[in-house]
């Protein structure tokens, strides 16, 4: 979604501007903006549709020495994508950058009588706000900032800059991340650290209610209410290789291949073989917190909520004293829902900062129920709120759909669900086979990974002209076959869904034509015979199903099968999911479509 960044310092503005917005691109966006100021004040704003590349053309008849500026990548929300909606917004003599939403823009909007609007969007009426209160320089530009944030109803990030102050700049949040990079003779601001990597490595971490005034060599934070704020420098963990494409033509491939390491990363330190035990220290409770706890709501949205389904079908598993109740957080958060006492919520976000998500967190803390999040960005809005939690450290996840994040999210659920098991006194010949599984994974996704990404390829190219496809799976395999069915419909735009297998009677066997294809997600175990049912049923209709499964003999006549060899069993639908993965992933490269942003999708969802 919308990104923000901002330079002051010696260097030319215009360059880190560029730069930082080109790293925000993942974000999605469909516009974007500079503005800098010379020494003087003077401004040179420069605004284009569409690509930055449109911008960077602009910039070629436009290059400036100056050493203040602040820059914009636009995701539509209030008025189409175009020059004129972009960022910045100029009102008098300030410019401003705002990811989030005004709701009472409009209300706003009308007491500005006098000012003369040129875009539709909300954040213009911000802008005159402040202008407003401005009065052409008359009072300091961060009082301006503050007055008018106190009318605001919504949330905002913001960055604003003067033509008559134009040595600092003014930030300032709510609800919309803002970093602050500390360095030498120079402050950079990002609505996201991946875009001061390499610039510096020291960020402070703005909290809502938070306006800094930032200068080359000057941090000054305060709260809206004037008290003075005591920063905290923070290392940004991050290394340049990590948002680099290494080699692989997409990020969406990179980050499937590097699942092993990336997984290894989410059990570093956590896993004792010897014992049979997992130890998480993140979530800080102590074990008689952990003993009363009798019911767990998961929260989630998109593929965190699919994390969230399958790590629910394997706690309940191993933990029968304990209910498990996932949802999506879009619809949670406006539910009266009963949450019983002795509840733990687990916040599950890759981006930490998914506006839903985050509604949902403060819901659930007001009802005073302890939140644990299931976070990969670290430093991120949910990791700062959430009272514990474990980072999935999967690294920066760039491509829009979500990959590595899954896997290490359903992961370190399924710990956190032993470590309650282990303190409830669960026996360990029930918990061991989890914990060796656990332990064995990344050696068993990286064998899965060497062997079939070329047959996937082939299928894909296969079924790259079917405008529809099914998923099916049945118990762990129904919301991996979900999150199969969202990653190829999100990349390739095919129209995917998935069923439960044994729903299909129920309605959707209705479907299965020359248009579709199928793909079935098989693991061995108890429903293995109710499943190679179903898919006879499928085939009796006519469908052109591919299989993906680990069971040693199939032998139905089914178009495609894909053998995943491993000795995991429990897990083997995360094995699996890296076929769905690939195939969402080549099907996409066959259609020729953008792999890595598709349209109309963000990489974080920061409004409701
Ligand atoms: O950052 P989050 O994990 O909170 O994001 C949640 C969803 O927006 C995200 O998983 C989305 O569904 C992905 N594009 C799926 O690939």
């Amino acid at each position: 979604m919308c990104g923000i960044v901002g330079y002051v310092g010696e260097k030319k503005a215009q360059d880190y501007l560029i730069s930082g917005l080109k790293r925000l691109e993942y974000r999605g966006y469909d516009s974007a903006g500079i503005v800098t100021l010379d020494d003087e004040g003077k401004a040179t704003l420069l605004r284009a549709k569409g690509k930055i590349a449109n911008l960077e053309e602009k910039l070629a008849r436009a290059k400036r020495d100056d050493h203040i500026g602040i820059g914009h990548t636009r995701w539509a929300t209030h008025g189409e994508p175009s020059e004129t909606n972009a960022h910045p917004h100029q009102a008098g003599s300030i410019y401003l950058v705002h990811n989030g939403i005004i709701e009472n823009y409009k209300e706003l909007k009308a007491q500005l009588k006098e000012f003369e609007f040129q875009s539709e969007t909300d954040s213009e009426v911000l802008a005159a706000l402040i202008n407003s209160f401005y009065q052409n320089g008359q009072y300091p530009l961060v009082n301006a900032v503050v007055q008018a944030l106190k009318l605001v109803k919504g949330t905002y990030g913001i960055a604003v800059v003067s033509e008559i102050e134009p040595k600092e700049m003014v930030v300032a949040r709510s609800g919309s991340p803002l970093v602050i990079g500390v360095g030498h003779d120079e402050t950079l601001i990002a609505s996201d650290a991946s875009a001061l990597i390499g610039h510096t490595k020291r960020a402070i971490y703005l909290n809502d209610g938070e306006v800094a005034v930032i200068g080359k060599n000057s941090i000054e934070i305060k709260t809206l209410n004037a008290e003075p704020v005591s920063a905290k420098v923070e290392e940004i963990e991050t290394n340049l290789a990590a948002i680099q494409k290494g080699g692989y033509d997409h990020f969406l491939l990179k980050e499937i291949m590097e699942q092993p390491e990336s997984l290894i990363e989410t059990l570093r330190g956590r896993v004792n073989l010897k014992e049979g035990m997992v130890h998480l220290g993140g979530p800080g409770l102590s074990e008689a917190e952990l003993r009363k706890i009798k019911h767990l709501i998961i929260v989630g949205c998109g593929t965190a909520y699919h994390a969230g389904l399958l790590a629910g079908y394997y706690i309940e598993q191993f933990s029968p004293e304990l209910t498990i109740e996932t949802v999506i957080a879009s619809e949670y958060r406006y539910r009266s829902a009963y949450i019983p006492e002795n509840s733990v919520a687990l916040i599950v976000s890759q981006s930490g900062e998914t506006a839903d998500t985050l509604a949902c967190l403060r819901e659930i803390k007001k009802q005073g129920v302890k939140t644990i999040g299931i976070v990969n960005a670290i430093g991120s809005t949910i990791a700062r709120e959430v009272d514990g939690g474990t980072y999935v450290h999967v690294g920066p996840e760039i491509s829009v759909a979500s990959t590595k994040a899954f896997t290490s999210q359903v992961v370190a659920m399924v710990m956190f669900g032993l470590t309650i098991a282990q303190a409830k006194g669960v026996k360990g010949a029930m918990l061991r086979p989890y914990v060796e599984e656990i332990a064995h994974l990344p050696e068993e996704i990286r064998t899965v990974l060497d062997k079939v990404p070329d047959q996937v390829r082939k299928i894909a190219e296969k079924h790259a002209e079917y405008d529809h496809a099914i998923y099916l799976g049945r118990d762990t395999a129904y919301p991996t076959a979900m999150e199969g069915a969202l990653k190829l419909k999100e990349v390739s735009y095919v129209d995917a869904n998935a069923y439960a297998f044994g729903e299909l009677k129920h309605g959707p066997l209705a479907l299965i034509d020359d248009r579709f294809f199928e793909v079935v997600l098989l693991p061995k175990g108890a429903l293995y015979e109710k499943a190679v049912s179903n898919i006879q049923e499928v085939l009796a209709r006519g469908g052109h199903v591919v299989v993906v499964t680990n069971a040693d003999r199939f032998d139905l006549p089914v178009e495609d099968v894909v053998k995943i060899e491993s000795s995991a069993e429990l897990f083997a639908p995360l094995l699996m999911n890296l076929v769905s993965q690939l195939l969402a992933y080549y099907i996409t490269v066959c259609k020729g479509f953008n792999v890595d942003q598709p349209r109309n999708l963000a990489k974080s969802v920061t409004v409701e």
